[in-house]
C-alpha cells in the first residue's frame, strides 16, 4: 500500500487523478471501477478538466459503479445510477450505455448481482478502482463483518451508514434498508486501487486501516494485501497516523 499525504482536498483530487491517468494510458478500453459519495468529488472534478483539457479520453471507456440501493428505482434522483449518470459519466464524457450499476430493483437481485459479476469478468476486470472509506470502515456498502472472499451481493446497511447517508435525502425519506454491492474479494480483483480520504472525520479509520490489524471490522484494512492500492490522504485525515 503506498499513502501520499496531500495539504488540501483539492491536491489529493489532483494527485489521484495523475494516478488514475497512468493506470489507465495506453488501453483502447480502459475500465473504472466509479464510487459515489462526497469524497472523490474533487478526483472527478479534476479528470473533467483534463478531459476537457483533451489530456484523457473518457468516451471508450468502461464503468463499472461499486453499489447501489436496494429498492430504490434506478430514476430516483438519488439511486447510485443517476448520481453516477450526474457526476461522473456527464461530466467526464462518458458513453452512459458503457457504464453499468448493481441492478437493486431487480426481481431477482441475487442473479442480477452474478450477472454483474460475469460483465466484469468480460471486460477484463477493472483497470482502476476509485474509492471512498465509510466512517466504519466500510468500503462499497461492505460494513464491518463483510468477509473478505465476498463478490457482489445483497447486504444490510448499518444504521451508521443509514445515519450518514441521511444528509443526501428530504426530510421524512426513507433511507434505504439494504444495498447491493461489489464484494471485498471483487474490489481486491481490480489491477489498481485509488483511495481518497479527506477531513479529520476520517482520521481514526484511516489510522485503523493503514496502521491498523487486517480484520473484517474494519473492511478497508484488506488494502494492506492488495499490491496496486494508492491511498491518497489530506493532513486532516492522516493526523491520526503514526
Ligand atoms: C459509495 C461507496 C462508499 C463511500 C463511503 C464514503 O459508492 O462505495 O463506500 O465511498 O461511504 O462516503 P463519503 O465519501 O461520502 O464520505
Amino acid at each position: 500500500m503506498e499513502v501520499v499525504i496531500c495539504p488540501d482536498e483539492a491536491q489529493v483530487g489532483a494527485v489521484a487523478a495523475d494516478r488514475v491517468i497512468a493506470q489507465l494510458e495506453g488501453k483502447q478500453t480502459p475500465v473504472l471501477g466509479l464510487a459515489t459519495g462526497s469524497s472523490p468529488l474533487n478526483l472527478y472534478s479534476e479528470l473533467q478538466r483534463r478531459a476537457a483539457a483533451g489530456d484523457v479520453d473518457f468516451s471508450h471507456a468502461l464503468g463499472f459503479a461499486l453499489d447501489e440501493y436496494v429498492g430504490l428505482d434506478p430514476e430516483h434522483p438519488l439511486s447510485y445510477r443517476q448520481t453516477i449518470l450526474r457526476t461522473v459519466v456527464k461530466p467526464l464524457g462518458m458513453n452512459a450505455a458503457r457504464v453499468r450499476v448493481p441492478n437493486g430493483f431487480a426481481a431477482d437481485l441475487q442473479s442480477a448481482a452474478e450477472e454483474y459479476e460475469d460483465a466484469m469478468r468480460e471486460a477484463g476486470g477493472v483497470d482502476v478502482q476509485i474509492l471512498g472509506i465509510g466512517s466504519n470502515g466500510h468500503i462499497g456498502f461492505n460494513e464491518p463483518t463483510s468477509s473478505f472472499a465476498s463478490r457482489t451481493r445483497v447486504k444490510t446497511l448499518t444504521q451508521q451508514t443509514r445515519d450518514d447517508n441521511a444528509r443526501f435525502f428530504e426530510e421524512g425519506e426513507t433511507v434505504p434498508t439494504h444495498c447491493v454491492t461489489q464484494g471485498l474479494g471483487t474490489i481486491m480483483d481490480a489491477h489498481n486501487l485509488v483511495m481518497v480520504a479527506s477531513g479529520e472525520a476520517k482520521a481514526d479509520i484511516v489510522a485503523a486501516m493503514i496502521e491498523g490489524p487486517v480484520s473484517a471490522m474494519c473492511p478497508a484494512s484488506i488494502l494492506q494485501f492488495h499490491r496496486r492500492a494508492f491511498v491518497i490522504i489530506d493532513e486532516a485525515a492522516a493526523s491520526k497516523l503514526q
